[in-house]
């Protein structure tokens, strides 16, 4: 099938290299040409296990292009997916003018008598499909067109994967036509599909998401208690996990979550509510749980520090979860500019995220020493605070880590080492909900 992304972001030019692998012939549009000249040139602007293998291998069949030009892209397709930013508002509520813009314009280049489907595939409020459809009836009286809901449930560092087998597809749809359409499209991907009215399929996305969160905080909140009470909060996850209706994913304890989804779209889901009369309180306690997970954690630093100005830490990790390049949002980020703000002197290593971290000025390099390797960064530290559990640090040598430290004191934000080993290895370690151990 011939069908166009418009906006080649994240989620936009990972659906459409997969959609180009099944076999599709796919059109990314986005209106910065920079970007459009950068993937032109087979340069991926951002970092993603798979992707730029998957884009090469289908710009090289002919089957993945790129254009800043919604108009070739809405000509040459049956489908024309929609998938632009809808960043939040300083209230939490989604900002939709991007969506609204993307409406308009394709209203602008649809042609009579060329029928074709528009599919939302960014995260947006429910009823938003309503407006995009009134919005292109308003500015092209004689388009033939529907309106789908197809929420992305992607995620970073794992999106590739994620897009090629997916747990489900959900398409939301009015017309028989468009599902039929939108059927087919997907059918390569063998994947189970729940067809929905549209309103139903936006609500899944950000249902989802917070139900995701709501997780994590739960499973802080427990952390808590264990810390309180000598419990160790890996076994109890493990022992509510273990309930088929429970499940054990997503219920790792650690120094909150980030990322440009979670936060973002539990505040959406708690404006939504609102607006619509029904307010969500039990989301406002999804926050607070997660927005005390740093403070907390940062107490324990200085528990064991006293004070930390002058006190040389090493923090490993900077993006908002391991595989990514994304530190937008990131817990670590924020954990790294507290410990500066408090006079400590941070060393940074990170596989991935640290130049980014640098180049959008989340962290000062004049404050903060960015380090090549992560054994450079432990090197006569005070402390060494790991934030994100990328695997590269589950597999250094700790013996050597220890050795080059002034103190071998570790604080593990995401609970990736074995308490055991770590005691052995001679470490004060002290992670959360779980009780610390010394050697
Ligand atoms: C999320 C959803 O998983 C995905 O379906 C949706 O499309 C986009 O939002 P993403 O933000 O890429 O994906 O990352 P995810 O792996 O879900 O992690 C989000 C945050 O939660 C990270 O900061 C992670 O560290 C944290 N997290 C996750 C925990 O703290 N504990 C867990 O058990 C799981």
């Amino acid at each position: 099938m011939d069908l166009c992304i418009i906006g080649s972001g994240y989620v936009g030019l990972v659906s459409g290299a997969c959609f180009a692998e099944v076999g599709h012939h796919v059109i990314c549009v986005d209106n910065d040409q920079r970007k459009v000249d950068m993937l032109q040139a087979g340069k991926i602007p951002i970092y993603e296990p798979g992707l730029e293998e998957l884009v090469h291998r289908n710009v090289a069949a002919k089957r993945l292009r790129f254009t800043n030009s919604i108009q070739d892209g809405v000509d040459h397709s049956q489908v024309v997916f929609i998938a632009v930013p809808t960043p939040p508002q300083t209230d939490g509520s989604v900002d939709l003018t991007y969506i609204e813009r993307v409406a308009r314009e394709i209203a602008g280049v649809l042609r009579k008598g060329e029928y074709r489907v528009v599919v939302d595939k960014s995260t947006v409020p429910v009823k938003t499909g309503e407006k995009v459809e009134a919005t292109i009836k308003r500015y092209n009286r004689e388009a033939s067109f529907d309106v789908v809901s197809n929420p992305e449930f992607l995620r970073e560092g794992c999106a590739v994967p994620d897009l090629m087998k997916p747990d489900r597809i959900v398409i939301g749809s009015s017309s028989q036509q468009a599902t039929d359409l939108m059927k087919r499209l997907y059918e390569p991907f063998k994947a189970p599909i729940l067809v929905t009215d549209v309103n139903s399929a936006e609500l899944i996305k950000h249902a989802a998401n917070s139900f995701l969160s709501l997780k994590i905080s739960y499973i802080n909140a427990v952390a808590a208690i264990c810390e309180a009470s000598g419990a160790d909060v890996e076994m109890v996850a493990d022992g509510i996990g273990m309930d088929k209706r429970i499940g054990r994913n997503f219920l790792n304890a650690g120094i909150g979550y980030g990322g440009s989804c979670f936060p973002k779209d539990v505040k959406a889901f708690i404006a939504i509510a609102r607006q619509l009369g029904t307010p969500f309180s039990l989301l406002e306690e999804v926050e607070r749980i997660n927005a005390h997970q740093l403070p907390r954690f940062i107490d324990k630093i200085r528990e064991s520090l006293w004070v930390l100005k002058d006190k040389k830490i090493a923090v490993w990790g900077m993006t908002f979860k391991p595989d990514t390049d994304d530190v937008r949002n990131s817990v670590a980020i924020d954990l790294i500019n507290k410990l500066v703000a408090e006079g400590a002197q941070v060393t940074a290593y990170d596989p991935k995220g640290a130049e980014k971290a640098v180049e959008w000025n989340l962290v000062d390099p004049k404050k903060v020493r960015i380090t090549a390797t992560p054994l450079e960064a432990v090197e006569g530290a005070e402390a060494l605070v790991l934030a994100t559990e990328w695997k590269e640090f589950a597999n250094q040598d700790l013996e050597k880590v220890r050795s080059v430290m002034h103190t071998p004191l570790v604080f593990d934000g995401r609970n990736l080492f074995d308490p055991d080993t770590m005691r052995q290895l001679g470490f004060t370690y002290c992670p959360v909900g779980r009780p610390n151990v010394k050697p």
